[in-house]
């Protein structure tokens, strides 16, 4: 471990011990560094780290500071594990179909990236010209696996994230939920047990309900992702096939595994025969340089599928994604052909295009940059406004805010006040087959700066504490 590193931890933990206590100013770089025997620049690289991990913040002038989170959870323990049950339940119908239809113009509560960032506008340069390119030889790229420049980019992403990753281990799908579809096909029979982090994305509940496979849900904590413990327990007693997990950047929590967590799961997977289906698509889109490694990185067995998309860096409607897997790879091109053939090649052409001008990594930093700025301004406004109780932890990456609100809250009230006011934020029970996270809801950031935040974050939170007064007047018979 480096030095920074555990001068890091030694602070993470009289964190979580509340030694040091929300809002308290910690001892000086130079106190540290004189305290540990360690270098100002080692301690000013810890007090990085702990900053991107959303536990400090700095502030001009006077130093740095436990941020003001109430609560930090640590990783379940295994008799917490009782308490959330690992049971396999029936996932439900059409979870997104059914709250997309009800919720059009989703604001607050979108998935979607900010898609009409300035540079976002080589890309439709690229499809210009790529559409005509197309038409005068609309032939001649057409693979099976997709359009080779594009995959031979793909797999420099893949080398840069630490994957050995070749072009052939490539295949170009309809976006990221076709590569899990193909994945969860390739690894699971109907009937089959597959276990997802809880809270997690629901595209995943809708394909397990259509590949017939029934999810067991893992709890997943806000700093330490997925419980590794309670993975173990649930492997001990359920024949589990599969885990999905989306490690970095997740969504909805945003967190991102330690690399040792990472290790420790591949390290499960391969003592209890299961595969690991890797869902990396907002990991490019860390706030931590270099972007967090994927578990695929370590897969020495071979047992990870790591699938991803541009959905999230680019947009969705290019509906461009991949599957790596580097085995099964017959198996895994049979699957995408007989689920919805060559995947549409001038989207591909005008991403390898953006891709080759170098517009894709400055596109890439710009929108880090945007989304870090959006967290701040979201944090700062979520931190003013909403009632004692609240918690939330800073995301790693991405553009989502997962907040907990106080437990009496009811968040299928509050939806039902905030459709009145046309404010839209994700209830977390969508995020849950069981229908958990009664009381949590996610924030979307990414495109804050189309809509007044200020007012549409305090239009929340006052539809929030209304809530918490109602809840508190029928309990006491007002
Ligand atoms: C974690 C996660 N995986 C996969 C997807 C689906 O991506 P795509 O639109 O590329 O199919 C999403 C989209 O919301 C997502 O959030």
């Amino acid at each position: 471990m480096k030095l920074y590193m555990s001068v890091a931890a030694h602070l993470r933990e009289r964190i979580e011990k509340g030694i040091f206590s929300s809002g308290m100013r910690l001892p000086s770089v130079r106190t540290l560094s004189s305290d540990h025997g360690v270098s100002v620049t080692t301690v000013q690289l810890a007090y990085r780290q702990l900053e991107s991990d959303g536990l400090i913040e700095s502030k001009p002038q006077s130093g740095y500071y436990v941020k003001t989170i109430p609560v930090l959870p640590r990783p379940m323990a295994a008799n917490d594990i009782k308490a959330f049950s690992t049971e396999p339940v029936e996932s439900q119908n059409s979870v997104e179909f059914e709250y997309y239809m009800e919720h059009p113009g989703l604001l607050l509560g979108t998935g979607y990236p900010c898609m009409n960032a300035p540079s976002m506008a080589p890309l439709f340069t690229a499809l210009h010209r790529q559409a005509q390119n197309y038409v005068q030889s609309p032939q001649t790229r057409r693979h099976p696996s997709g359009l080779l420049a594009l995959r031979e980019h793909i797999s420099h992403l893949m080398l840069d994230a630490g994957c050995q990753s070749r072009t052939d281990d490539v295949i170009i799908t309809n976006g990221c939920k076709e590569a899990l579809f193909i994945a969860l096909k390739a690894s699971c029979e109907p009937g089959d047990l597959v276990a997802i982090e809880s809270p997690c994305y629901f595209g995943i509940l809708e394909l397990l309900k259509i590949a017939g496979v029934t999810p067991v849900e893992i709890p997943a904590d806000p700093v330490h992702g997925l419980s590794l413990e309670a993975l173990v327990v649930a492997l001990e007693t359920l024949p589990i096939k599969a885990v999905y997990l989306s490690p970095n950047c997740n969504n909805p929590q945003g967190y991102t595994m330690s690399d040792v967590r990472k290790r420790q799961l591949l390290n499960i997977a391969n003592k209890y025969d299961i595969t690991l289906i890797e869902d990396d698509i907002y990991s490019e889109l860390s706030y931590l340089l270099p972007r967090p490694r994927p578990i695929k990185s370590w897969d020495s067995e071979n047992r990870v599928i790591l699938c991803s998309s541009f959905s999230k860096t680019l947009t969705p409607d290019m509906k461009t994604g991949w599957i790596f897997a580097n085995r099964q790879q017959k198996k895994l091109l049979n699957l995408k052909l007989m689920t919805s053939g060559v995947t549409a090649i001038t989207p591909q052409m005008a991403i390898a295009d953006f891709i080759e001008q170098g517009h894709y990594a400055r596109h890439i930093r710009k929108m880090r940059l945007l989304y870090r700025k959006h967290l701040a301004i979201a944090q700062e406004k979520v931190l003013a406004y909403f009632p004692k109780g609240t918690h939330f932890i800073s995301p790693q990456g991405g553009y989502h805010l997962w907040i907990n609100l106080p437990n009496e809250i009811q968040i299928s009230e509050l939806c039902a006040q905030l459709e009145l006011k046309k404010i839209k934020i994700l209830p977390g029970t969508l995020f849950s087959p069981q229908k958990r996270f009664t009381s949590s809801l996610r924030l979307s950031y990414s495109s804050l700066h189309l809509y007044d935040a200020d007012e549409m974050i305090e239009s929340l939170a006052q539809s929030v504490r209304q809530c918490l007064t109602e809840v508190k007047s029928s309990t006491f018979g007002l």
